[in-house]
Parts: C-alpha cells; sequence; structure tokens
C-alpha cells in the first residue's frame, strides 16, 4: 500500500519552497522505487517550520521540518518513511507543542485532509453538520446558532444568530448568503488558510445558512491577490455540486444552494459589508447608508446574509456537535474558539487557534516567542491596520472582546502584529492616517479630507513645527473622525493614533536633528 506524505499547497508554505520539495519527493521517491501517494494538504499554520513535510505511518502522522528541496534525497536515505530520526525530525505531529496545545474546532481539518477531496473531507466529519440542519426547522437552526454564541469573526463581534433571525424572518423572497473573503487586515490570514486547507467547510457553513434562511443563492466575495483559495474553492465547489452537496435537491431533500465565487479587485474598503455588496453588484465599492440593514435589503435590494470566512466556517461544528459544546469554550460573552494570527517581528509566526481567555502574553511569548530580531517587544497592534496598539506592559489582557475593549483595543479579526523596540509610534500614527486617506471611499467628509489634513499635521508633528499645537489638532481631528465618520474605516483610524499616543507620548515629542 501507498505510504501517504503530505506538502501543503498553502500560499505561505509555496513562498518558502513548499512546490519544489514537492516535485523533490516526487523524484527522490521514483528513483528509489518507494510507493507514495504524495497529499497536497493545508498548512497546519507553524509557518516557521514550512515547508512542513508529513508521513503517515501505523503510529500516525510524523513531521519534518523546514525542509528545503535539497534535504529531500537525504530524508529517504536516512529512512523518513518509517519516520526514521533526523535533524529535520519533528516527532508525532500532533505533539509539536504548538499544535498540541490548541483548541482546533473551525480549524480542525486545515493541514489534516487534501482540502479538495470529497471523500477525506466525508472521512472526517464532513457534512454531518448539513445532515444534521437538513433534519431541523429553519427556526431551530438559526436557534441553535444563536444559543452557541457565535459572534461575527470578521471585525464587529455581531450575534450570528440574531442576524439570521432577521434573514429567516424576512417573507419569502429572493434571498441571498454572502461571504466575506476580502480579508484586508494587515496580519491576517485565517481566511486565506481556512479557504486553501479546507474550503469544503466554508461551503458546507454557506449551505447550511442558505437552508436555514431560505437562501437558494451564495456568493464568496473573494479578494483577487488570493488565486490559490480561488483554485481551491472552484475545486472544491466543483466537487460539492457533483456530490449532490450543491444545487437543487441537496442530500435528496426538497433543498437548493447554488454558489459561486466572485473576484473582488482588494480595495480595504470592499470589505466593509454594504461596499462589499455594491462591488458583488458590479459598481463602485462605496460604502452604503444604514439602515436599511443588508438583512432586510442586501444584495439587489433582497435580505441577505453577509458573513465572515470564519464565522460561516464555524457553523458546521456547531451544528454537528451542539450549540452547548461550542458554548462551552471561550469566556464571558465571548464564546467558542477564534483562530488567531501572529505576524510582525515575532519568531515563531503562525495561527492559533484557542478558546478566547488566553493572553497576549501566551500568544507573543508562548506561541510566538518573543521577536525575530531578538530585541525587546514593545507592543502589539490587534486588529488590523485600524486596530489599537497595545504596550506590552497590558500583555496579560486576555483576548475576549469585552476585556479588548474595556482596554481601548479591539480583536477584530484576530491579527497580532508585533514591534520591538525600534518602532517609531509617531512614524505608525502618520501612517493610520495615510493607510485612510489612501483607502477612503470618499463618501464622507471626515474621512476623506481629515484623513489626509491628518497626515499633513503628522508631518509637522514629527518635524518639530508648532509641535504641542499640532498635537492638540490631531487630538481634535480624531474625534472629528470617531464621531463623524459614516462607516469603520474613518471611525476606527484615531484607535492606532489614540493608542500611540496615550502609551508612547515620547515618540511624538522627539528630537529633530
Ligand atoms: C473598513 C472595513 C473593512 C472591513 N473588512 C472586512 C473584511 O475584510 N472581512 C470581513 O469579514 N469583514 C470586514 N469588515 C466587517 C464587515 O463590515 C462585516 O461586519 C462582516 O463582514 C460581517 O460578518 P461577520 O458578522 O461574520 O463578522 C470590515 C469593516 C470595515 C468597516
Ligand atoms: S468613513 Fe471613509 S470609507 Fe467610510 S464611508 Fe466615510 S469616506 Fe467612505
Amino acid at each position: 500500500m501507498s505510504i501517504k506524505v503530505y506538502v501543503s499547497r498553502d500560499a505561505t508554505a509555496l513562498s518558502v519552497g513548499a512546490e519544489s520539495v514537492a516535485r523533490a519527493v516526487e523524484v527522490a521517491a521514483q528513483q528509489r522505487g518507494a510507493d507514495i501517494q504524495l497529499v497536497r494538504n493545508g498548512s497546519r499554520g507553524l509557518f516557521w517550520l514550512e515547508p512542513l513535510v508529513e508521513v503517515e505511518t501505523p503510529s500516525g502522522r510524523h513531521a519534518y521540518g523546514p525542509v528545503g528541496a535539497a534535504d529531500v534525497a537525504e530524508l529517504f536515505d536516512a529512512g523518513f518513511l518509517n519516520a526514521a530520526a533526523h535533524r529535520l525530525h519533528l516527532g508525532p505531529t500532533a505533539e509539536i507543542a504548538e499544535l498540541a496545545s490548541q483548541q482546533r474546532l473551525t480549524f480542525a481539518r486545515v493541514g489534516v485532509t487534501d482540502p479538495v477531496s470529497l471523500s477525506d473531507y466525508l472521512a472526517h466529519d464532513g457534512y454531518a453538520g448539513l445532515r444534521q440542519a437538513l433534519t431541523m426547522t429553519p427556526a431551530a437552526i438559526v436557534a441553535a446558532v444563536t444559543e452557541s454564541g457565535l459572534r461575527g469573526r470578521g471585525g464587529a463581534a455581531f450575534p450570528t444568530g440574531v442576524k439570521w433571525k432577521t434573514v429567516l424572518d424576512q417573507p419569502p423572497q429572493q434571498k441571498y448568503v454572502t461571504c466575506n473573503a476580502d480579508e484586508g487586515d494587515s496580519g491576517t490570514f485565517a481566511d486565506r488558510m481556512l479557504m486553501e486547507g479546507d474550503p469544503l467547510t466554508l461551503i458546507e457553513g454557506m449551505t447550511i445558512a442558505g437552508v436555514a434562511v431560505g437562501a437558494t443563492q451564495g456568493f464568496i466575495y473573494l479578494r483577487v491577490e488570493y488565486p490559490h483559495a480561488l483554485r481551491a474553492l472552484n475545486e472544491a465547489i466543483a466537487a460539492a455540486y457533483a456530490g449532490g452537496y450543491l444545487g437543487r435537491n441537496i442530500l435528496g431533500s426538497d433543498k437548493q444552494f447554488e454558489l459561486e465565487v466572485r473576484l473582488g479587485a482588494g480595495a480595504y474598503i470592499c470589505g466593509e459589508e454594504t461596499s462589499m455588496l455594491e462591488s458583488l453588484e458590479g459598481k463602485r465599492g462605496e460604502v452604503r447608508v444604514r439602515p436599511p440593514l443588508p438583512a432586510i435589503k442586501g444584495l439587489f435590494g433582497q435580505p441577505t446574509i453577509v458573513n465572515n470566512v470564519i464565522s460561516l466556517a464555524t457553523v458546521p461544528v456547531i451544528l454537528l456537535q451542539g450549540a452547548e459544546f461550542y458554548k462551552n469554550f471561550g469566556t464571558g460573552k465571548s464564546r467558542g474558539t477564534i483562530p488567531l494570527q501572529l505576524a510582525g517581528n515575532v519568531r515563531r509566526g503562525g495561527l492559533f487557534e484557542r478558546a478566547f481567555g488566553v493572553t497576549l502574553r501566551d500568544l507573543v511569548y508562548g506561541y510566538g516567542g518573543g521577536t525575530a530580531s531578538g530585541r525587546p517587544v514593545r507592543a502589539v497592534q490587534v486588529g488590523g491596520p485600524l486596530g489599537a496598539y497595545i504596550p506590552e506592559s497590558q500583555f496579560d489582557t486576555p483576548v475576549d472582546y469585552e476585556a479588548l475593549s474595556a482596554s481601548g483595543a479591539l480583536l477584530g479579526h484576530g491579527g497580532i502584529v508585533v514591534f520591538d523596540d525600534t518602532v517609531d509610534m509617531a512614524g505608525m500614527a502618520r501612517f493610520a492616517l495615510e493607510f485612510c486617506a489612501v483607502e477612503s471611499c470618499g463618501k464622507c467628509t471626515p474621512c476623506r479630507i481629515g484623513s489626509t489634513r491628518g497626515v499633513e499635521l503628522m508631518d509637522r508633528v514629527i518635524a518639530n513645527v508648532d509641535r504641542e499645537r499640532n498635537l492638540q489638532l490631531v487630538e481634535e481631528l480624531c474625534e472629528t473622525l470617531l464621531h463623524g465618520s459614516l462607516c469603520g474605516l474613518g471611525g476606527m483610524t484615531p484607535f492606532p493614533v489614540q493608542s500611540a499616543l496615550k502609551h508612547f507620548p515620547e515618540d511624538f515629542r522627539k528630537t529633530v536633528v
């Protein structure tokens, strides 16, 4: 029988040479007459170990990494197909400390299965959630999602079940399920990894959403910079159609759900849900005034669910294991687990799914191992480019929506970007305003004009031109953006600026040389 060897097809792994490693594995096996089956899986999310090569043995999977193409012949000669010792041998994959300590619910299959194999998916509990949903009434499905405590993982943390109920409560008509896969936040890649590593989970979650609210059409709005995710999604959608899991009479029921991927051109504002709907309709991505809510009048004016990839991909496990099971993870009003993404100046970057309540310190030092530069950590930015900077002194803050918001931060999509003590916080504050100016959709004045004026003010502060007066104006501008912006882009730009000013005032008063 063939021995299964796994090399990831995930974009991160590919960026560090996984493709040439995969080719080298095939060549080495052929040359030695070894009977192997090469599986291109998703990434386990332990990026410092990529390209990670795994081999299936009677005692489970063993991992080797990071493997270069030049290491492959030596691995074969050392007997890696029998999990033999080698300097790159990491032991049983499941026992790698940073993996073993995670609570993988949404990412349970990522890195484990062949992402586009329906049979592999079915062999790992795939579509069990949909089967369960098909035995339930729409109201009961929505109630289970509400009861689980799942909140939107795209950033706003709105209760998913409440949103679904609003769509369900609209009279029967054409309804839509849309998946927000724009993933514009800096330092985030959970959506990409899920779509590349286990796209059928997202497809299953969207199908359950469709069955729950009576929507027959779904769209995945994917940013064009994700070509590997696009390929995986399209292959997985084709497999789901061929298996009778999409289309008419799903699994012999009277339910129908059609699904396709639409590409966005990669503007940050197109991740804001109403801009995303405009873009999906073929228009310029510009924010819509609310009300009406998309749940009532969304895509093409019809009731529409807009959910993030991770929110939708978490629904199958909730249906399979029950709301109670999911709710038992987490803390306070933040129930379940969250895939946290560590990036920036960090020794061990990657994705770590943990129940809410893990501290920033556990993440940055425990998983991340401190900075890549070896210098002291000075701050992290949590929640994307518009998230607050949190100083090292506050790293005991638990990762949960309320605790972070109490300390003036937000969790957003779960991205944590690490900075060492060489970071210039005045420069970072300027960057936030510049980002807002570049990405503004232009619909409202505080954001369109204010962001540009903010950059000018910061330039004067940094150049020490009438510094205290200009700092005062920056503070006032932040208040205007906070309260006068139509959407979160302008409304959240003050967070990085104000947090940098609050925690690192010395950086704004440096001597100009
Ligand atoms: C400027 C801006 C950018 C956003 N970008 C994204 C994004 O890339 N992906 C995402 O899922 N949500 C993004 N959001 C949040 C969405 O507007 C919306 O809350 C989310 O898609 C709803 O799904 P959820 O409830 O499952 O989180 C963004 C919001 C703002 C204001
Ligand atoms: S805050 Fe900025 S991005 Fe949002 S609607 Fe106003 S101009 Fe557009």
